[in-house]
């Protein structure tokens, strides 16, 4: 059985369409790879996975659970995380503080407790300079240090699948790869999925795995992310030559 399914998923804003009837599936601990120029809809497709927005049509399911149009809070449960766009953290609380929240439910009681040292524990040993800094406020964290924040708040979780928007955008080429080396990481060692979603390919060529092209609410091409960077379908896709 497939990881993530989707099957012929519409998202529409009022009358725009951002997302046109996509389906394809996801295996446990793929990398997939989503690119495309800007207003694609990439992002959109995101956020229907994730649940942020419900889609107009079609179906999505996690493992064997219907996942479609279900809050963001019961996806997240059923283990597939999302790290939004823009690496929103809580500038005034601490890095510790910004990775319970969302784990709250039972806030104070023991067993919460125990668990959140668990999966604290976990997030500080794949990032441990979020542990040296814990008890800084989150505001104060380099770019870099804030987009490691938000995987490992996402992380928190314990999820299947994580899909991520844009990790690299406006990080110093350095600092991408290091948070790529974490990714890499945490997919091999817990067998993470990862659902990526980056403007350009490039990562995607370096990182190895699966990409698709994304294009005015379409997928147009699907398959190995380091064949498919180098290839001409992908250029005039891409940048949609031979269209009218
Ligand atoms: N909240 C919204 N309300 C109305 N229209 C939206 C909204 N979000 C996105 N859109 C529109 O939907 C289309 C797809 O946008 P989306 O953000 O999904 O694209 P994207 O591929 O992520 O682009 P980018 O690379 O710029 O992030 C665009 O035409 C965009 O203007
Ligand atoms: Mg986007």
């Amino acid at each position: 059985m497939s990881l993530l399914s989707l099957s012929n998923v519409t998202v529409r804003y009022g009358r725009l369409t951002a997302v046109r009837g996509v389906s394809f599936t996801m295996a446990e601990g793929e990398v997939l790879f989503v690119t495309g120029p800007n207003g694609a809809g990439k992002s959109s497709l995101l956020r229907a996975v994730a649940g942020v927005v419900a889609p107009a049509g079609g179906r999505i399911d996690l493992a064997d659970h219907d996942i479609t149009g279900r809050s963001p809070e019961t996806i997240a449960r059923l283990g597939l995380s999302m790290v939004p766009e823009g690496r929103e953290v809580f500038g005034s609380l601490s890095v510790e503080e910004n990775l319970l929240v969302g784990t709250g439910m039972h806030a104070g009681t023991r067993g919460w407790r125990a668990r959140c040292e668990t999966d604290l524990a976990a997030v500080y040993a794949t990032f441990p300079i979020l542990k040296d800094r814990r008890r800084s406020q989150a505001g104060l964290l380099s770019g870099g240090q804030q987009q490691m924040l938000v995987i490992g708040r996402a992380l928190m979780t314990n999820p299947r699948l994580m899909a991520i928007d844009e990790p690299s955008l406006g990080l110093a080429p350095n600092i991408i790869d290091q948070v790529y080396d974490r990714l890499t990481e945490l997919r091999r060692h817990r067998a993470l999925a990862l659902l990526i979603v980056e403007q350009s390919s490039t990562r995607a060529m370096m990182v190895g795995g699966r990409m698709m092209l994304m294009r005015g609410g379409e997928i147009l091409l699907d398959g190995d992310a380091r064949a498919l960077g180098q290839s001409e379908a992908m250029q005039s896709a891409y940048f949609g030559y031979g269209e009218h």
